[in-house]
């Protein structure tokens, strides 16, 4: 696992841009394309911008980048709760990302039916190869989940690298996620943490001893081959002991 961590939210996400550079320069060199999946909640909005910024358009070579989500919100698709509708509004439409590169999940049927397309999806597009992305960013939440992967909900469980609905009862709401195993055989994978709600969580998912996987479910995230890569900003790891 590798952190880092900047006093200043743009200085942050100008090193995650950079890192996002290099894995896409990587990838597209190696097999042609950048399987990169998106996170969404409020985080990465000025990591997009910036991406899709005259400071980062034309250092990233987009025509060969493929984008997907590691969890959505089971409503419309142009409902202001969708992540994909964030990142059409801060990435796509700038970029002018042509839609064949955006795998979005389609809730027009039931959160089952929305999970089992979109692993469908997912697999023809990788060819049914095992599904390995080259980058997975995600975000954390202050209950310490990631995705959709929320404290207590059964998805904790789940051993198949799949996508699942997710029913959260205090929310009255379904979300579709990426599950942990299919998280954890990324090829590259970095958390984008900002602010001192977050630190609570940052320590238990990193340092911390007491409860499990079920109370902090991002401890689930343990690549298979990456390295864990942590940006944060000064206030979300400062209850971390080693920083
Ligand atoms: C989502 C995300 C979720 C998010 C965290 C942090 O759909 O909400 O994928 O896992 O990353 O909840 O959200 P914020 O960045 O808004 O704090």
């Amino acid at each position: 696992m590798k952190l880092h961590i900047r006093n200043q939210a743009d200085e942050l996400i100008r090193e995650l841009a950079n890192y996002i550079q290099s894995v896409a320069q990587e990838a597209i060199a190696s097999h042609g394309q950048f399987n990169f999946v998106l996170s969404g909640g409020s985080s990465p909005r000025r990591l997009y911008e910036l991406l899709s910024s005259a400071d980062y358009k034309d250092k990233i070579d987009w025509k060969n980048t493929y984008f997907f989500f590691g969890d959505e919100r089971f409503v419309p698709e142009n409902d202001e709760e969708r992540n994909s509708l964030m990142a059409k509004k801060a990435l796509f439409d700038p970029l002018k990302i042509p839609d064949s590169h955006i795998f979005k999940v389609d809730t027009t049927g039931s959160p089952e039916e929305a999970a089992k397309n979109y692993f469908a999806t997912l697999s023809k597009h990788f060819k049914q190869n095992p599904i390995q992305f080259d980058l997975i960013l995600l975000g954390l939440g202050d209950d310490a989940h990631t995705a959709s992967l929320f404290p207590s909900t059964s998805v904790l469980e789940e051993k198949e690298a799949t996508i699942r609905s997710v029913y959260l009862k205090d929310k009255d709401v379904y979300r579709i996620t990426m599950t942990a195993p299919l998280i954890n055989q990324a090829k590259h994978l970095a958390f984008l943490v900002f602010g001192k709600d977050k630190a609570e969580a940052v320590a238990h998912v990193l340092e911390g001893t007491v409860g499990s996987e079920h109370h902090f479910p991002a401890r689930l995230i343990r690549p298979q081959t990456a390295e864990n890569q942590w940006f944060m900003d000064a206030e979300a790891s400062s209850l971390l002991k080693n920083r």
